[in-house]
């Protein structure tokens, strides 16, 4: 998975060159194969093929989309944990695209989603918070492509004494002090982010591991129903879970009271919290 996560990076420009039926089985398993999400959302996956006379509704607001013929896509029923829940599933999802060697880009923004919901069969109360192009990626990156790259600054993350702290947001927590967790660390800084944001914060307090949000002022507006940085913190839940495993280190997700008393970062909120099993 470490390698997975170092490996992904948005791809925008595509062969069109179908998928061939043996990924196609491979991808329709590992739907039908995912975890169940930490808080038990109820949602569903589909890849979906979209012909030439589509391309045109398939486009992201930001990124263009150039070549893709097939996406997956998915569909969750409203609840209070829905988008890091969507988050966390997808991210898996995307992560298997990638040890196929297939190209992936979380598309969040404006796409098309009366397009892909009539795709989809949506069904009442359903909404499709994002969808992925899903394929060979193209021998290099449409000028597109790589314009978006440098000015998202794809490769660049925040440094860890940003993100990671120790007890209460005063303390940085540093990659020497966090031991065995590291790694899983590690990973949750490369994970993507809607405009690369990174929102996500984690305090260590007593073995457990808070998730907290850090929200981008004036963003939330831009997509009203879909709040894209909660599934950044889907996302990044789902690096540390499976990261963690990896290491040997087994936990569950809860919503607690963190017990932090010093006052939370401007525009902060508390998530979820990893538990480490005894
Ligand atoms: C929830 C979410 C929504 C996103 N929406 C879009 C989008 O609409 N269009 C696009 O081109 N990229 C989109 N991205 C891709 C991010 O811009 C990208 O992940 C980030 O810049 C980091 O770059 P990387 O994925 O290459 O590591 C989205 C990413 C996430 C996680």
């Amino acid at each position: 998975m470490s390698e997975l996560i170092a490996e992904r990076h948005s791809w925008r420009s595509y062969r069109r060159e179908p998928l061939d039926q043996g990924t196609r089985g491979l991808l329709r398993a590992a739907i039908s194969h995912l975890e169940q999400p930490p808080f038990q959302t109820r949602m569903r996956f589909s890849l979906i093929d979209a012909d030439k006379s589509e391309a045109g509704r398939i486009k992201g607001t930001y990124g263009v989309i150039s070549g893709a013929g097939s996406f997956l896509v998915g569909a969750v029923e409203p609840g209070d944990m829905m988008f890091e829940d969507f988050g966390y599933a997808f991210e898996e999802l995307i992560l298997f695209a990638t040890s196929l060697g297939l190209g992936t880009c979380w598309i969040g923004g404006t796409f098309s989603r009366s397009l892909f919901g009539e795709k989809m069969g949506l069904r009442p109360g359903e909404i499709i918070p994002a969808v992925t192009p899903v394929g060979y990626r193209a021998h290099r990156r449409s000028l597109v492509d790589s314009l978006f790259f440098l000015s998202a600054g794809s490769r660049n993350r925040r440094p860890w004494n940003e993100l990671f702290f120790d007890n209460d947001f005063s303390t940085p927590l540093t990659q020497k002090r966090s031991g065995e967790y590291a790694t899983t660390l590690e990973m949750v800084r490369l994970a993507p982010s809607a405009v690369n944001k990174q929102p996500w914060r984690i305090v260590r307090k007593d073995g457990r591991f808070h998730f907290f949000i850090c929200r981008t002022l004036g963003y939330r507006s831009l997509f009203s129903a879909v709040d894209l940085q909660r599934i950044d913190l889907g996302i990044a839940m789902f690096h540390f879970h499976i990261c963690a495993r990896e290491s040997g280190l087994e936990g569950s997700w809860e919503i607690v009271d963190p017990g932090i008393t010093s006052v939370l970062p401007p525009s902060t909120g508390y998530c979820a919290s990893w538990i480490p099993h005894p």
